[in-house]
């Protein structure tokens, strides 16, 4: 199924969602979700980014910076709600992860406050927000929740934390998704946490579904893909191998040599200046035990709820 809640709009007078990232992954997946709907989208883009636009029915482009209050007001200048969905997920340091996931919070909340109709604003944070300590995108990840929480004003606010999110145009898992599909499986630093996984499709659903509620709640929600407790790396050999009828090898790749990888890359990229995804950071993410989270909360003031499995979500992505 599909994520179009077209059917239970109103047919006038068309609502505009201004969204943020829709560039990235999950951006442009959740703004195809909302025209699906029937919404219209002011979407904004980077300067350097305007290859990546796309075209589409009921889409528009607000080219400029996060940093830019000016282009921030023209993002939501008429727009009913805000969906802030740029993040910065690879860097080394915190400064690598303050435009889009701090700033970009700060001024987005600003232009919104600022504007007559744009009363809704929807952070698309992360559950490592509730680890802080581990990394800077973490700790990027909570201070734009608390810039958010004590910004918010009169904004109807919330905050929503997905887990890793997989699926068609992902760029960072699917990688790793493509070697399972051959048979192999890499399990970082002794493999013994526990993780929630959401389908692409689940996640702009819920953005939808929070979209139509017309509500704020000034509260922060999980969701994840119907497993209760998440998933070991042994269940998602399993389920890789059954379903491609093929043995999965599982290996092993210890935590001292995933951090030895993280401190090369590292030392590169104060050379190079690029930006890698494998830092001792995300080390510390990758062997952290419990990156598990609950439905609960979010299907009880939203009514919604997951749709794709582990087993579907891979055919989808994978073929
Ligand atoms: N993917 C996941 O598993 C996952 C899980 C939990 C939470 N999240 C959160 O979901 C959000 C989107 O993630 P994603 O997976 O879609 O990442 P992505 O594919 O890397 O896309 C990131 C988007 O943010 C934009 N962006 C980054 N830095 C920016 C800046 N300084 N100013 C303006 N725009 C900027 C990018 O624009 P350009 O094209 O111009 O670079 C792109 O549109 C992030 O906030 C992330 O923290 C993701």
């Amino acid at each position: 199924m599909g994520c179009s809640l077209k059917e239970n709009w109103p047919s006038e007078p068309v609502a505009t969602i201004a969204v943020t990232g829709g560039t990235g992954f999950i951006g442009r997946a959740l703004i195809g979700c909302l025209l699906d709907g029937g919404l219209r989208v002011r979407a904004l883009v980077r300067p350097a980014s305007l290859h990546f636009r796309f075209e589409a029915p009921g889409l528009s482009w607000v080219c400029g910076e996060l940093s830019s209050l000016e282009a921030l007001e023209r993002l939501v200048d008429g727009a009913s709600a805000v969906v802030h969905c740029a993040g910065a997920v690879r860097g080394v340091s915190p400064v690598d992860f303050a435009a889009a996931n701090v700033v970009g919070v700060e001024r987005l909340v600003q232009a919104a406050r600022s504007s007559k109709e744009c009363r809704r604003f929807l952070l698309i944070s992360s559950l490592a927000a509730g680890a802080p300590d581990l990394s800077p995108y973490a700790a990027s990840k909570r201070q734009g929740e608390e810039i958010l929480r004590s910004a918010g004003g009169s904004l109807h606010w919330t905050i929503l934390r997905p887990p890793a999110v997989y699926g068609p145009g992902d760029r960072e898992l699917l990688p790793m998704l493509r070697w399972m599909r051959r048979g192999m499986i890499f399990v970082p630093g002794g493999g013994s946490g526990r993780f929630s996984l959401v389908f692409i499709t689940d996640l702009t659903r819920a953005i939808q579904v929070w979209i139509r509620s017309g509500e704020g709640n000034a509260a922060s929600f999980e969701i994840h893909d119907g497993k209760p407790g998440g998933y070991c790396w042994e269940e998602v050999r399993t389920i890789v191998a059954n379903l491609y009828r093929r043995p999965v090898r599982r290996i092993d790749i210890p935590r001292t040599v995933l951090h030895a990888a993280a401190l090369l890359n590292a030392a590169a990229a104060r050379v190079t200046g690029y930006r890698p995804m494998l830092t001792p950071g995300k080390v510390r993410e990758l062997c952290h035990t419990d990156w598990t989270c609950g439905n609960g909360r979010f299907s009880n003031a939203f009514g919604w709820g997951p749709e794709v499995d582990l087993r579907e979500g891979l055919l989808r992505t994978l073929g």
